[in-house]
């Protein structure tokens, strides 16, 4: 099937979007990779017409963009995150984004549902988690990590860093329940990515961290294995992101435990409130 060429108001908006993130990220130049040429003077100016608002002439941004523009200029994820989902830029708090979603079809996922769960915590939260997918008790409860894996969650929050779980953002990378608690599919990623990285973008944590295999992935778009992962920064959609093994690994493997404390004291050591050494905390 041929697919409908973007609405212009979209792709200027996703772009402004775009611009607005990047200049919240401290990027307030563009590269030039050759001064002299043409292209790229008209597309500065034409960027510069989408930051003030202006018109931006008879073609598309997205048609004038050659192929040697600077990768920043193109509305890759940004932009796919808009033309998906129209209007999901507009939402400008978390009610606004949950009322967007709403009693979501959008993937096959939502027949075998009982609660679509979207995410909790504080929304201007400096710590987000991010897992995979709600789990039979959070289906039924409608909240992120709520059953075994959530309780261990919570201990790493409340008893180990020593916050409240209600001072996070706590959410998964899929928000329906995959039946038999079986491995998101890629399909029901890709309808359900949007909402996640525009609650990153609504939130706009000091890190994530990012909770086992596939929802490193998925965040990372990457294949690496979160052994080979964890313990690193990275970055999602301008924050920091550190992954680390999920909760429910623990519970198999909790002599990995140590490994998740030292990912979160990295963590903490970031947001400027060191955690004490293991074993002399009160
Ligand atoms: N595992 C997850 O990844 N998310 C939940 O909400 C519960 C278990």
């Amino acid at each position: 099937m041929q697919q409908m060429p973007p609405d212009r108001t979209l792709l200027l908006a996703s772009l402004r979007d775009y611009l607005e993130q990047l200049r919240e990220e401290g990027i307030d130049g563009l590269p030039n990779p050759n001064p002299s040429s043409a292209n790229t003077s008209s597309l500065r100016r034409e960027v510069s017409k989408v930051n003030s608002g202006g018109s931006t002439g008879p073609q598309s941004l997205a048609d004038q963009l050659p192929a040697s523009a600077p990768s920043l200029l193109r509305p890759s994820v940004p932009g796919e995150l808009f033309y998906r989902y129209p209007g999901l830029e507009k939402t400008r708090d978390l009610a606004m984004l949950r009322d967007f979603i709403g009693s979501c079809t959008r993937c096959k996922l939502a027949p075998q549902r009982t609660n679509l769960v979207f995410g909790v915590g504080n929304p201007k939260a400096e710590l987000m988690f991010v897992g995979e997918a709600p789990g039979a008790d959070e289906d039924l409860q409608g909240e992120p990590f709520v059953g075994r894996a959530g309780q261990l969650l919570t201990d790493i929050i409340e008893r180990g860093i020593g916050i409240s779980r209600r001072d996070v953002y706590i959410c998964n990378v899929i928000k329906c329940r995959p039946p038999d608690n079986r491995n998101p599919e890629p399909d029901e990623v890709s309808a359900c990515e949007p909402f996640l990285f525009r609650q990153i973008d609504l939130i706009r944590p000091k890190v994530i961290v990012g909770l086992g295999n596939f929802a490193v992935q998925a965040l990372l778009k990457v294949k690496a294995p979160i052994s080979k992962l964890r313990g690193k920064w990275h970055e999602v959609r301008g924050i920091k992101m550190m992954p680390t093994f999920h909760p429910a690994y623990l519970l198999r493997n909790p002599t990995d435990k140590r490994l998740v404390w030292a990912d979160i004291q990295e963590v903490m050591k970031f947001l400027g409130h060191p955690l004490p050494p293991r074993g002399t905390r009160r």
